[in-house]
């Protein structure tokens, strides 16, 4: 299967995301706890580098909590500072400002020896579409963050939530741009729903969601839809039977039984899976 992605606006994505780093202190990265790897952007390594880092691993409610923390340990060594959430519920706020405080310890000792006391840090959150960053913005910011208007120093129109005495962030994220160094990359962007549906082949789609499954997660598939079938193809069909996917004249209808597979994924009916391994 063929994915593909159009950069067309990307170039000046890039290039105001390399002003909006100019003016902050770490960047707090989201990617999917689901795909690690595959739902960042390594440029933002270079685009990032003097700068704190934060890798949030989001979405971890619908992830392999054991992988998780493979890929946390993963992140660590790297250098990175790694929190993992739900960004739809506050239950990591606390982990995530600790992680703040503690990533930005040299700038804040710094300032400390010039003689500036209270400058808050100052955060942006950027990630591939879809990952979660409005979502974590209003469930981070919250309702009582107080906006900040322009200030002097500050490009005009940069908008500023005030978190609280230490932190504050940009209001606007930078989107990243998926890489597709390889078509597994596309693949598990495609199954987690960081590509245009209409853009891809259900069909197909559900067959290599299946294999995958049935090669790391023996069991899960057979529990949800009762299947006995050992191969993909084959499993869906049975799906369709199963679920009673039919078409006009009672055919079976194999597409219904692929959107509803990878629906069921995507919302983690089918349980808690990570697609990708260091
Ligand atoms: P973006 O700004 O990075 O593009 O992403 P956004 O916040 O819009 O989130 C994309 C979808 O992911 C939203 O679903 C949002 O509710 C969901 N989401 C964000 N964080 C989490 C999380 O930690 N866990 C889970 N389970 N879902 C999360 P949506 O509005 O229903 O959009 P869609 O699912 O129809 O694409």
């Amino acid at each position: 299967m063929q994915f593909q992605w159009y950069p067309g606006h990307m170039t000046k994505a890039k290039r105001q995301m390399q002003e909006d780093i100019k003016l902050i202190d770490i960047i707090i990265e989201l990617v999917d706890a689901r795909i690690p790897i595959s739902s960042r952007n390594p440029d933002i390594d270079e685009l990032g580098k003097n700068k704190a880092r934060l890798i949030l691993m989001n979405k971890a409610d619908l992830a392999d909590a054991k992988k998780t923390e493979i890929w946390s340990a993963y992140f660590k060594q790297k250098g990175c500072f790694t929190v993992c959430i739900d960004a739809r519920g506050k239950s990591g706020m606390k982990l995530i400002q600790n992680a703040i405080m503690e990533a930005c310890k040299e700038k804040i000792e710094r300032d400390r020896r010039r003689g500036i006391k209270n400058r808050p840090v100052r955060a942006m959150v950027v990630g591939i579409p879809n990952v979660g960053k409005s979502t974590f913005i209003n469930t981070y910011a919250g309702k009582a963050s107080a906006k900040t208007g322009n200030k002097p120093g500050v490009t005009k129109g940069k908008q500023w939530i005030r978190l609280n005495k230490s932190v504050e962030l940009l209001d606007t994220p930078g989107i990243l741009w998926p890489k597709f160094e390889d078509q597994m990359v596309g693949l598990r962007l495609a199954l987690v729903g960081s590509i245009k549906d209409e853009l891809l082949n259900t069909d197909e789609l559900a067959v290599s969601l299946l294999e995958i499954l049935l090669r790391d997660y023996p069991g899960a598939v057979e529990e949800r839809y009762g299947t006995k079938e050992k191969k993909a193809a084959d499993v869906l069909i049975e799906i369709a039977r199963n679920r009673n996917c039919l078409k006009k004249g009672n055919e079976l209808d194999y597409s219904k039984a692929a959107a509803l597979v990878i629906d069921e994924f995507r919302s983690g009916k089918i349980g808690r899976f990570t697609i990708e391994m260091p």
